[in-house]
Parts: C-alpha cells; structure tokens; sequence
C-alpha cells in the first residue's frame, strides 16, 4: 500500500463519528499514522466545523490527504471543495475511488457514514490510498478547477 509520509487527516460529524471509528481501527491495522480533526463523539454537530479543521491542516501542509465522513457526504464535500487546496471525492464504490485517483488527484477521500458499510468502507479505503495520480493531460485539467 502506497502512503504518504504525513498522517492522513481524518474528519467527521456525529453522523460519521461510527464510521470513522471503524477507519481508525483500518488505519492503525495497516500502521497508518493518522491525525483526528474531530469530531469525537455523536453528539450532534456540524460538520463544516471539522471541515474546515481538516483543509485547514491540508493547507498548512500538517497532511497531505485525508478521509472525511458525515451522512450523505455531501456537506463535508461541499465544504471541503469552498478550499482551494482540497480535491474532495464522494466515492461509494472502489471504482471511483480508483479513478478520481488517477484522474483528479483528488486529495480527501469522502465517504457517506449513514449509507456506506465498514465492510464496503475498506476497499474504497484500500483503493483510495494505493492508487497515484495519472498525471499529464489531467494535471492540466485539475490546474483548471480553481477560480483563483
Ligand atoms: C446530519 O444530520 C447530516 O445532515 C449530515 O451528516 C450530512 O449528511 C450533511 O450533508
């Protein structure tokens, strides 16, 4: 398994706290350091908070990628990609994981705590992180994203 040399950073809301325990359990099964962004319990929340919490450490180079989880993942997601250093990708099976690896060197794997199984969870998370970016004519294309 390819990793990065930084701890993956980890984010959640209380809907993806559970999910994001079983990932915890994954990470330090396959020794892969790991920094929690939060949230730490299922009370309930609001995950733009934890969010912001992991792009901000993408963006200070604290990690390099991470794993974020609420619900549906659809709100971590948005609130992710607001950051113009974040590549976040909803992936619900192993093959989009595989190909926004390759294709948009997406940098936050997101997975959707109330829908997605542990069992289902893994390969995504196997994927995700073995998987390197293509390069070439799609590093033209992820130059493109920002508005910046
Ligand atoms: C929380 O109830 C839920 O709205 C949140 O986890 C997420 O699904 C939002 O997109």
């Amino acid at each position: 398994m390819t990793q990065t040399q930084k701890p993956l950073g980890l984010a959640s809301d209380h809907a993806g706290f559970e999910l994001k325990q079983f990932v915890k359990t994954y990470l330090d099964q396959h020794a892969i350091p790991y920094k929690d962004y939060g949230t730490l319990s299922t009370d309930s929340c609001d995950y733009p908070d934890y969010a912001h919490a992991l792009a901000r450490g993408i963006e200070s180079g604290e990690v390099e990628k991470g794993i974020a989880i609420c619900g549906t993942g659809e709100g971590i997601s948005m609130t992710l990609n607001k950051h113009a250093a974040v590549r976040a990708a909803l992936c619900w099976i192993p093959e989009i994981a595989k190909m926004t690896r390759l294709h948009n060197d997406a940098n936050v794997l997101v997975l959707a705590g109330r829908y997605t199984t542990p069992t289902l969870a893994e390969p995504i998370i196997e994927t995700f992180l073995s998987t390197p970016f293509e390069g070439g004519r799609h590093q033209r294309r992820i130059e493109k994203m920002s508005l910046k």
